[in-house]
């Protein structure tokens, strides 16, 4: 039997879109989730006024959340409707190459694609999609294209705690409602190239300032996703602390308590959000200013806090939380001593050691299997959020202080003028994974480079020197 929910829209929760049959396996549960997306130019009102003509995923924006469970094989069956060719990119999953969705693999007009690929044990987290195909990746993600990805486990430890899906993005608009892309030679077209694409309205689930409803007393816990192409939030909820539990690739072992969470673009955090005011509060999620920018071209607003969302306690009495577990889950260790080489990587503006993508070309090749560190140098005065496909990786410093805690990540928000290194194995999957700054203006405009992860009977002659 085909069960073929259609996902509601975000603010309303999370929904699995279908599945076509499940069974039980004696230590996981196994399914089949077959999942059906479209991808098509659709007319939607995002502001006041005329509507926008904007690219959706079964008509919705954002995209339908899809939820998945460690263990699900699942199938997704895309069609692209759009005047132009697309890829789906599942970010941040383990998956074989040619569900990857990187510019490899390019969907024409017209045609569909088959998205294959097994949600690997231990990976539970929350993931997004978008598009990448070659150079139109930052203008497809503008008009629309983007949704939320949660992989759940059999154990969760949060399981209890109702939950939220935040889903940040900001957009331009022309006087006629029209997504703002301008020239790319205009002044504007310029700006954008180089700050990366900024605009001044924020989308929270596709919504302008939405309200979450909270009981005082009661622990939420909130899945956050920085869907923008350039634009840095660092979040902070006045009067309350934040417990971060989770970054890209799921829950850390034990809660941090903060006062605010800088969440870099595709970035995730996962956090507890307690409610500690009184029945009727009312408070604003905010967005703290964030210098990520060069000097030249840092927009006069830069320094404005902006609203992300409202937090409205109800009229309920306060209720009891149950405490948030001390251990969340053990986060295992990637040995540093394991490691056979280290990558030095380069960033200059638009450049990866001196150089753009190249799809002919393999900048690091290594053995399927292997551990090894990455050194991300940053030589400009803006920050880029430096992304891996394909493998989650574990940061070991940021201007060579340690990471405070130990998390999957598969990106990483490397400092102006500064340094960022993290380990990573490449388990499972050979293939060729691209890596880029993911401000998309920088990586259309080839600020990327490819891995190739080589299985072991092919690998001898191909394999690179250590690069340092
Ligand atoms: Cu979010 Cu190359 O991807
Ligand atoms: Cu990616
Ligand atoms: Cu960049």
């Amino acid at each position: 039997m085909v069960l073929n929910r259609r996902a509601t829209p975000l603010r309303r929760g999370l929904v699995l879109v279908g599945f076509l049959s499940m069974w039980t396996l004696p230590a996981l549960a196994q399914r089949r989730v077959e999942v059906t997306l479209t991808a098509a130019p659709t007319r939607l009102s995002l502001v006041p006024g005329a509507p926008t003509e904007i690219f959706t995923y079964n008509g919705q924006f954002p995209g339908p959340a899809l939820e998945f469970r460690e263990g699900d094989r699942v199938t997704v069956h895309f069609r692209n409707d759009l005047p132009e060719p697309t890829t789906i990119h599942w970010h941040g999953l383990h998956l074989p190459f040619t569900s990857d969705g990187s510019p490899f693999h390019p969907v024409a007009p017209g045609e569909t694609y088959d998205y294959v690929f097994t949600i690997q044990p231990g990976t539970a987290g929350t993931y997004w999609y978008h598009p990448h195909p070659h150079h139109r990746t930052g203008y497809q993600i503008a008009k629309g294209l983007y949704g939320a990805v949660i992989v759940r486990a059999a154990d969760d430890p949060l399981k209890k705690l109702p939950e939220k899906l935040i889903v940040i993005s900001d957009n331009r608009f022309a006087a006629d409602n029209s997504i703002d892309l301008p020239a790319s030679l205009s002044e504007a077209g310029i700006v954008d190239r180089e700050n990366g694409r900024e605009g001044d309205i924020v989308f929270v689930n596709g919504a302008v300032m939405p309200t979450i409803r909270i009981r005082a007393g009661e622990v939420q816990r909130w899945r956050v996703i920085n869907a923008s192409a350039a634009r840095v939030y660092r979040l902070s909820l006045p009067g309350h602390k934040l417990l971060h539990v989770g970054s890209d690739g799921g829950l850390f072992e034990r809660a941090v308590e903060v006062d605010e969470i800088v969440v870099a673009n595709a970035e995730r955090v996962e956090l507890l959000v307690r409610g500690t005011g009184s029945p009727g509060d009312r408070v604003v999620l905010q967005a703290l200013p964030y210098d990520r920018y060069i000097p030249q071209t840092r927009p006069q607003t830069w320094n404005h806090t902006r609203d992300l969302l409202a937090l409205q306690y109800t009229k309920q009495r306060p209720v009891t939380a149950e405490p948030v577990p001390a251990l969340l889950r053990p986060v295992p260790v990637l040995d540093t001593t394991l490691s056979s080489a280290t990558r030095l990587m380069v960033l200059t503006q638009g450049m990866i050691n001196g150089q753009m993508m190249d799809h002919n070309r393999v900048d690091v090749a290594a053995k399927l299997g292997a551990t090894e560190i990455w050194e991300v140098e940053n030589l400009v005065g803006m920050d880029h959020p430096f992304h891996l496909h394909g493998f989650q990786f574990q940061v070991l410093d940021r201007n060579g202080v340690p990471e405070p805690f130990r998390a999957w990540k598969d990106v990483v928000n490397v400092p102006k003028h500064g340094s960022a290194r993290f380990i990573v194995r490449y388990a499972t999957f050979p293939g060729k994974w691209m890596f880029h700054c993911h401000i998309l203006d920088h990586e259309d405009h080839g600020m990327m480079g490819i891995l190739e992860v080589i299985e072991e009977r092919n690998a001898e002659a191909r394999i690179t020197k250590r690069s340092k």
